[in-house]
Parts: C-alpha cells; structure tokens; sequence
C-alpha cells in the first residue's frame, strides 16, 4: 500500500487536506484523511459566513465540531479564512453612510471585534490563519481587488485585520493567501502588496499559495519563482488549496462559463492521458515544494475526487483534481509524488 504521505515528507511540511465535518466522516475519506494528513483546512466552516451571524453572535459549533475531530486523531488545524470579499456578511456594512467618517469607524471597529473574538475563540486550537485572502487585483490596471473592504479603507482594511489577529493570538502564524500566485504579474502584484506590509510593520508570517491548477500550467520553474519570491521577503510559503483540474479550460472559462471545456469521460483515451499529465503534475511540483525550506505546509483541496468543489465550479461538470479517487484509492498522482524518480 502507499507509504503515509505524513511519514514521507515529515521534516519538510505538513500534508493537509480540506474538508468539513461530514466529508471528514466518509468513511473513505476519514480513512484517507487519518493515514496520510497531520494538518486539516475547514473547506466552510471557519469563514466569516457562516460563522458571523450578527454583530456579537457567532456559530462556531461546526468548526468546534471538526476541530475536535482533527484534535482527536492528531490532526492540527488551519484556520481560513478571516477576511475574504466572498464571505463578508452583509451585516458588517450595515449603517448610515452619510457621515463617512462616522461610518468606516463603525465598520471598522466591527470588523476588529470579529477577528478579535475569531481569533480568541480558536487560540491554541490553529496553528495558522488566513487573515486576508484573495486581495490582489486579477488584471494590470491596479494594485487591490476592488472589494467593498477595499473600497472603504484602501490597503488600510489588511493592516487592521493583521493587527487584530496578531493583538488575539500573539503565536499564531498569519498569512495572506491568493491564488494564480504563479502568474508572475499577479504575483508582483500581491509582492508590493507584502512589501507594503513589511514596510508598514504589518504582522505577517506567510504567503498562501491556493494553487488551484491544471494538468498543463503552471510549470515547475513558475512555482519555482513564486516560492523563491516569498522566500526574498523573509516570509514562509504555504500551499493552501492544491488540486489540479483535467481540464486545459480557456482564461474565459472564469468568465464566460460557456467557454469551459466540455466533460471528460472516465475510461476514454482522453481522460486517461489527463490523469497521467496530472500525475506528472503533482511529482514536479511536490518535487519542487520539497526543495524548498521555506514550504512548511502543502495542502489540497479535498480528500478524494468525490468531493471537490471543482464538480461544480467554474461549471457543473465532473472533475478528478486530487490524490485519491471517488472510491478513496491513491490515484497516479499520489504513486507519482511518492515515487518522484
Ligand atoms: C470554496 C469551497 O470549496 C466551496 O465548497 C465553497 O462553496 C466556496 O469556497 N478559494 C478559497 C476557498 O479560498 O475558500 C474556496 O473554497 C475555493 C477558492
């Protein structure tokens, strides 16, 4: 049988994998999930929806649920995400905008508490978090995505959260994650942006890597850079989010959904030369984490390709990104990375 992921890069990084509670409790997927992890990322559970109800109220009981759980099989916990534009409850923004100033110190001081009591709440329980995610601008005409937070402090709101996290938890890693941090405009992109923060004394360990990929791009000297780009700021590099789609779908895809390529199906030619490209994939790239010191967690996006966003997004249409297929056996992919002559 496969040797335990854990066991093959222990002393380089954390193996993690994303689930919730009921996913996590599959039994293909516990199983899985307790042979080759040590560190476990809420899929849902820990963002901002659902967890702020409202100002002061909080549900926390699905991610104490899944935190006990890791606890109890030895799995530590990434906590994600803090600050994220998709998972903003409305009720933070809530208020009369008459009086600006007035307004952001209110927003503000809400979005304080939330991390406050967040952060608080799961002391000594994560050993990381994501305290911003997704803030960089997709395209070259500026710096910042254009989120409502963004919109109303500027760079400012990252510096709040990062401060109130810190403030919290004075031991827990902080990171800020992103994704296409291999595309070497992006990634200058969310550079100035940590360089800002450094240069501001921003508290902030390290950069997340979501590398939500394909078969084909990125290529290895790409990762190669992203990772060596963080290490120059004197940051940690985390793998936050791997999976590798069988599709070569379009950039439009994202955009236009129409343009996504069409489903592969399981036993064709076609699929199988995709899962043997992703398998190739997945060595290169744990080849090149495993070079790298500063890579201190690797995690994908999911346990098995029965569960894995990717079957609904960026279309309804079935994908096989991970390790371990929809009956929970390694796939190429895992045989790959741990045998990456
Ligand atoms: C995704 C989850 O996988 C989905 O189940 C959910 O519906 C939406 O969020 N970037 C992130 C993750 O940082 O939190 C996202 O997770 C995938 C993209």
């Amino acid at each position: 049988s496969a040797p335990a992921l854990k066991t093959f890069f222990a002393g380089k990084f954390k193996i993690g994998m994303a689930a919730d509670f009921g996913t996590a409790n599959e039994a293909g997927a516990k199983a899985v999930l307790l042979k080759h992890a040590n560190s476990l990322t809420a899929e849902s559970v820990m963002k901002a929806s659902p967890i702020g109800v409202s100002a002061g109220v909080y549900n926390f009981a699905p991610a104490d649920d899944l935190i006990a759980f890791a606890q109890a099989n030895g799995i530590e916990v990434r906590g994600h995400a803090l600050v994220w534009h998709q998972t903003s409850p409305s009720w933070l923004f809530d208020g009369d905008r008459t009086d600006m100033t007035a307004y952001k110190a209110l927003v503000r001081a809400r979005l304080e508490t939330y991390i406050t009591d967040v952060v608080t709440h799961f002391k000594g329980k994560v050993y990381c978090w994501d305290v911003v995610n997704e803030a960089t601008r997709d395209d070259a005409s500026g710096t910042y995505r254009d989120s409502e937070w963004y919109r109303l402090f500027g760079s400012d709101f990252i510096d709040y959260a990062f401060h109130a996290a810190r403030a919290a938890d004075p031991a827990v890693q902080l990171f800020i994650n992103d994704y296409s941090t291999e595309d070497a405009g992006k990634r200058g992109r969310l550079m100035t942006i940590v360089q800002g923060m450094i240069d501001r004394g921003v508290p902030v360990d390290g950069v997340g890597h979501q590398m939500h990929i394909s078969i084909s791009y990125p290529s290895a000297a790409q990762v190669e850079a992203a990772l060596a780009d963080v290490e120059a700021k004197g940051l940690i590099n985390h793998i936050t989010e791997m999976d590798v789609s069988l599709y070569n779908d379009p950039g439009s895809c994202f955009g236009t959904p129409s343009t996504c390529l069409a489903a592969l199906a399981p036993g064709t030619g076609a699929y199988n030369t995709a899962l043997q490209a992703q398998a190739l994939k997945y060595r290169e790239l744990f080849a090149v984490f495993a070079a790298h010191a500063s890579v201190k967690s690797v995690t994908t996006w999911g346990i098995t390709d029965k569960s894995t966003w990717l079957n609904t997004y960026p279309v309804t249409r079935a994908n096989w990104p991970l390790l371990f297929d929809t009956s929970a056996n390694p796939k190429s992919a895992l045989w790959a990375i741990v045998d990456p002559a």
